[in-house]
């Protein structure tokens, strides 16, 4: 069993929901009742342990097949967030040198409570490095939601947020609306509110104007996967923003854990962009524009150039281009907290 806060439902309605089966839990990423990269790796680790448990009790004889079942189904549910793929990965692997079912099971709960308490701690670490980057007055700029909610912490870019209120720092956020889910006037304002920092919900139409007029001292956001020459995929409506940020010479941050880091991937050309469904972008505006033929794009993520970020942040510290981020991830466990020269 797992149990997640129902993001669908959010601000209205704060509703916990178990995960029980994998098709619950699968349908629960897919439509986004759990989202946010981080959150989605522990979700599925921990569903994945749970289905593996459940598994093991029941002592059918292909229990490492079902097992396998489960993970590629966690792994597919959505594409472009590597910690879904990383984070199934490696708790598959950590049951793979034992025999004894019930072993495999705890073998691969240990793996998933490692997952879960590690993003807590990146989440903190990138929280300071971050707000390092922060001073008293400021207003930043997010877009979509990267904080408590999208994580098993604090978050990444809202962790930067989080610290730097905790040390006193008067920062007031604006928070871009993120059509068509609406994360950034969802969820964002949400938690923002809840904890006593001033949030304004912009459209992200206004972003641009809003940039214009000076009225933003940086941006900070999070990513689904960064490759290794530091491009950033990233919710929808990214890429426009650190266009503009560049064009009015406002920094533009990235913040995000090893996880999110594919060393594999050199390019942001070669990832695979979540398309959804039209209807989000119809429905919501309510009317019935499918069945009049009308149809819609709707891809989830964009890709921003590694060439318009001004730094990653990240749980090891801050990067400057030309990003290596292989190098990053080759080091990921050492954990010396001061910036490292790369
Ligand atoms: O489709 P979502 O809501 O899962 O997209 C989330 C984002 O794009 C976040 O910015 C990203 O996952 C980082 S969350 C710490």
């Amino acid at each position: 069993l797992v149990r997640i806060i129902d993001q669908r439902l959010l601000p209205g309605e704060f509703l916990e929901r178990d995960l029980r089966t994998l098709d619950d839990m699968v349908d629960a990423i897919r439509t986004l009742a759990v989202r946010g990269a981080p959150a989605i790796g522990v979700a599925a680790a921990m569903g994945l342990a749970s289905l593996a448990a459940g598994l093991s009790r029941s002592g059918t004889g292909d229990f490492r097949e079902r097992v396998e079942a489960c993970g590629r189904a966690l792994r597919g549910a959505r594409p472009t967030a590597v910690n879904l793929a990383w984070a199934v990965d490696r708790v598959l692997a950590a049951g793979a040198d034992q025999e004894d079912p019930i072993a495999v099971a705890h073998a691969m709960r240990r793996e998933a409570d490692a997952i879960r308490e590690e993003d807590r701690d990146m989440c903190r670490r990138i929280g300071e490095f971050g707000a390092s980057l922060l001073r008293d007055g400021m207003t930043v700029l997010t877009h979509c939601n990267t904080g408590a909610l999208a994580t098993a912490g604090i978050g990444t870019a809202l962790g930067a947020i989080y610290v730097a209120h905790e040390r006193g720092l008067r920062i007031r956020v604006l928070a871009s609306e993120t059509r068509p889910l609406l994360q950034g006037s969802r969820l964002t304002a949400w938690e923002l509110c809840h904890a006593g920092i001033e949030v304004s919900v912009v459209a992200d139409g206004a972003v641009a104007s809003m940039m214009q007029s000076g009225s933003v001292d940086c941006c900070i956001v999070g990513a689904d996967r960064i490759t290794r020459r530091g491009d950033v995929a990233n919710k929808i409506g990214t890429l426009s923003h650190a266009v503009v940020a560049g064009a009015y010479g406002v920094p533009f941050y990235v913040a995000a854990p090893t996880s999110t880091v594919d060393a594999e991937t050199v390019s942001g050309l070669d990832v695979v962009i979540e398309e959804r469904s039209p209807g989000e972008i119809l429905l919501i505006a309510g009317h019935t524009g499918e069945q009049q033929g009308i149809m819609a794009n709707n891809p989830a993520f964009d890709i921003t150039p590694a060439e318009l970020v001004s730094a990653i942040i990240t749980d090891s510290g801050i990067y400057k281009a030309p990003y290596d981020l292989g190098a990053w991830k080759a080091a990921e466990r050492s954990t010396d907290p001061s910036t490292p020269d790369l």
